[in-house]
This record gives structure tokens, sequence and C-alpha cells, in this order.
């Protein structure tokens, strides 16, 4: 079926009405009229969100039948087709002769202005995100934090700055949020008044509305940018190549390795660099709450955790799916972040010969990543004895890659911590390599370096075990 049948939700149309018929399948697109004037940007344009109304608060008949009909449109669109078009022009084009055709059947008395400012409407509404449209459209920018209709801030290289921009009112922000939201079968409602969710691009995007949220809409995007190469990582001083080579024989050597970290910090981030070292021959099992993570593998089996629905119902949590991931005979099992009980089925893998698996954590030192851990295993409901809990996670787990965004934007694994053991009830760690503060220059850029600390790591005669290459600076001997 042709594109722009499918866009109007038309029956194909059989190849003699082609040709004799009224030039619609020619290729010949009807003249384009329309589109905002120069100097008048589609924000500022009147939308349905902001049509009058009277003091009833109903809609006058031709305001009516304008959001009646833009509303049947929507739902004949195809917005999967629409979403497929990557050329902007050509999608834009699309739409609009879909649109001029839909009101042409309909026969309602349009004037021309009219039809144009549906025919705009109905772009805005497909491609549009209003007035954050455009700083979306920016790949400099990495986060786009939206806190009621009048405050827009963006991330930049690391700096929050605010942006001029602002919404129109916060139906015209619910209105974005709604359409970037339901695109992914999400919703936002005073029934689920939050909503967290993944866009095709990868970008996580989180939405929490009033009365939980008390100024308005807020909206969060978190761009997660696939091209932060562990190359980049590197140029952009998050490790020293010594570290990244390190890692890269860790996790070849199937160590169990935690990143832990504050919001932002970097953690998926680093965690998609590292699952690139996974050699390509093996099975890897993704688990997560908002798919984000980006794995150049091609046997990657992706899985996602779902919340109840409207009726409390359906919930999936990220345990349930340890636990099938489990039987699918992986090689290697990815968890996204541990929050909960899965924490425990996770260790419980990793201790029985699930190796090389991968997750985050939400803490903010090595140690506070551990004692999070006992809160989760508790979390799992699970009547562990204190001494055994911290001897599964001892067992099971090889390193904690501590990693912060500093006072200047920057990123950095601030630790390297190795599990060795356990001395009486107590986990024993050993710091392996640290970024070392020095200070803050008068611009406001963290001074500092990598240190190694020195010891050497138990997890080296692994590492030779498992033949892999090591860094020619730990062979020497004193390197460590
Ligand atoms: N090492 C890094 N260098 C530069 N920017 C980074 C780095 N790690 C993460 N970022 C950026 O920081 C933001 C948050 O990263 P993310 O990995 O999602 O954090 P977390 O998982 O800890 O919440 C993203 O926009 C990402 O592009
Ligand atoms: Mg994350």
């Amino acid at each position: 079926m042709a594109l722009n049948d499918r866009l109007t939700g038309r029956k194909p149309p059989v190849p003699t009405d082609a040709a004799n018929g009224d030039g619609r399948n020619n290729g010949v697109r009807p003249p384009v009229r329309g589109g905002p004037l120069p100097g008048q940007s589609l924000d500022a344009a009147p939308s349905m969100y902001s049509v009058k109304r009277d003091d009833e608060g109903t809609l006058n008949p031709l305001d009516q039948l304008k959001v009646d009909l833009h509303r049947r449109l929507i739902s004949r669109l195809d917005l999967d087709a629409l979403e497929r078009i990557k050329s902007e022009a050509e999608l834009t084009s699309q739409i609009r002769q879909a649109v001029l055709e839909f009101i042409r059947e309909e026969a309602t008395p349009l004037s021309q202005r009219e039809r144009d400012e549906i025919v705009e409407q109905v772009i805005y509404e497909v491609t549009g995100l209003g007035p954050i449209e455009p700083l979306f459209r920016d790949r400099t920018i990495s986060d786009i934090l939206v806190n009621g209709a009048r405050q827009i801030y963006v991330e930049r290289r690391g700096r929050l700055t605010r942006v001029n921009a602002t919404f129109r009112n916060d139906a015209h922000l619910l209105a974005v949020i709604d359409r970037i939201v339901s695109r992914v079968g999400r919703r936002v409602d005073e029934a689920s008044p939050m909503v967290d969710a993944r866009l095709p691009d990868g970008s996580r995007v989180n939405a929490i509305i009033p009365p939980l949220a008390l100024d308005g809409p807020i909206l969060s995007i978190r761009r997660f940018s696939t091209d932060l190469a562990t190359s980049q990582l590197v140029q952009n001083g998050t490790l020293t190549a010594q570290m990244l080579s390190i890692f890269e024989s860790c996790v070849k050597a199937r160590l169990n390795i935690l990143i832990s970290g504050g919001t932002g910090a970097g953690k998926t981030t680093f965690m998609n660099a590292l699952s690139s070292f996974v050699p390509a021959h093996e099975r890897i099992i993704t688990i997560e709450d908002a798919a984000e993570l980006q794995l150049q593998q091609e046997h990657v089996v992706r899985l996602e955790t779902r919340p109840p629905n409207a009726e409390g119902r359906g919930e999936v949590v990220a345990r349930d799916l340890v636990k099938n991931a489990l039987r699918m005979r992986p090689d290697r099992i990815i968890i996204g972040e541990v929050r909960s009980g899965e924490a425990l089925d996770m260790l419980q893998a990793m201790n029985t010969g699930h190796e090389g698996s991968l997750t985050t954590i939400h803490a903010n030192t090595p140690r506070d990543a551990l004692s999070r851990l006992e809160t989760m295993i508790l979390m799992a409901n699970s009547n562990l004895p204190n001494r055994a809990m911290r001897d599964q996670i001892s067992s099971a787990l090889h390193l904690i890659v501590q990693v912060a965004r500093l006072s200047d934007g920057t990123r950095r694994v601030t630790s390297v911590t190795e599990l060795t053991g356990m001395e009486g009830d107590v986990i024993t760690t050993q710091e392996i390599y640290r970024f070392a503060r020095r200070g803050i220059s008068p611009d406001g850029v963290v001074l500092g370096q990598f240190e190694s600390t020195g010891i050497r790591p138990k997890f080296l005669e692994r590492l030779a075990v498992a033949g892999a290459a090591l860094p020619a600076e730990m062979m020497g001997a004193g390197a460590w």
C-alpha cells in the first residue's frame, strides 16, 4: 500500500483508477500552501490546545469541528509509517498531502486559511515537540529538563543552562508530554501521573504531573548518546587508556562488574562502553526498566520490565525477568540497574556459573554500593543472615567501578575497587585506581589526576588464566 494511502487509511486504489483517475497517484503533489509565515513560529500559531472557549467552556461550532477533524485525522494517520521517514521535507509533504485529501473528502465548510491551519497543526502534532523541538534536534544537548511551562533547562557538555523558550501554558506542555509518551505506548494522566519511557532514538523520558508535581508537569529527557565510544571516554578524560585496557581484559575474562554512581553520573554510558568488549559469539540478555543500552553485538536478547496497568495488574518486575533469563541459556546477563530484589537473583546467578555479568547501582561510594546491595537482598524477602548475605556478595562480585559527575560537568571513573573476600563479617575490598582531586581552577575546572594505588589486583591471575591480554605495563616487574 502506498504510504499516502496508509496515512489516510484509504484502501489501495486499483491500477485503472490511477490511469484515468484524478491524478492523485501519479506522483504529482497538490500545490502546497500554508506553513508558518516568515517570522512566525509554529509555536506562536494558534493551536487546538488554545482554541477559544466561551464562558461555559464549550467551543463554538467551527472550533468544535476543527477539533473533531483534527482528532479523527490523528487517529487515522499511521504514525509508525511516518516515523520511518527520515527526510523531513518528505515527511512534511506526505503529511500535507494526506491531510489535504482527508479534508477534501470531508466536504466541511472550511476556508483555505483554516485548512492550512489544520495542516500545520497536524504536521506539528506528528513531528513537533513545541518549544523543545529545536532543542531535541540539537545533538550537542544531552538533557532537556522542563519544569512546568515556563522553565526549560538544557545540559550541554555537562553544563546546565536555562533557555529562553517557554510553553504557552501547562496544558500545552501536557499535550507535548502526552504526544511523546503515547507514541511509545505509555500514557500519563491523573490515574498514572508518572511515566518512564524510552524514545525510538534511545533517549529516556520521564514525566511526572500534578498532583504529584506541585508546580505543573515536569518533563525530563535524558539523551542517551550512542556516540560515546570507548575511545571518546578516554579522550574526554573519563578514564585513562590503561584503565580502559584493563577493563577490556576484565570483561573478556568474565569478571562480574558493578558500576556505581549517582543519577546522570554516566553509569549506563560506561556499562554500554564496557559491553562492547563482550565477545561477539556470546549470547547476551539485557534486562532494563526502560531499554537504553545499545549493544553492538548481533546476538542480543532485550527484555524490558512492565509497569502495572491502570487496574494495577500485569506488572513484570526485573526479578521475574532475571529468573526467566536464566532459563534462556544466556552467556551474559546485563541488568540496566539493580534497584530491588533482582539483586539477589543476579548475585545467585553470578555465583552459579553465569559470570561476566554487568550491572549498575545508584550509590555514592563503593562501600555505599555494597550496603545498598544488602538492602536490596532484604527486599527480596530472603531470610539470609548478614554473614551469608555478604558471602554471596563478596564471592559473586569482582569489581566496583565508581563513576561521578564532577562539579565542572565532566564524568570520571573516581574509583576502581576490587572485592577481595571476607574478614569476619566484613567484606574486604582494595582500591586499585582512583581519581585524586587537587582542587578547582579559577574558571571552575576540577583539577586532578588518575592514580594507580600500587596495589596488585587479585584478578590479575584470573585474567592470565582466561588468556586475556594484559596491558604491557602490567606485565613488567614492579608495575604495581
Ligand atoms: N563519560 C562521559 N562523558 C561525557 N558525557 C557522559 C559520560 N557518561 C555519561 N555522559 C552523559 O551524561 C548523561 C547521563 O548518562 P547516563 O549514562 O545515562 O547516566 P546514569 O546511567 O548514571 O544515570 C548522558 O547525557 C550521557 O551522554
Ligand atoms: Mg542509567
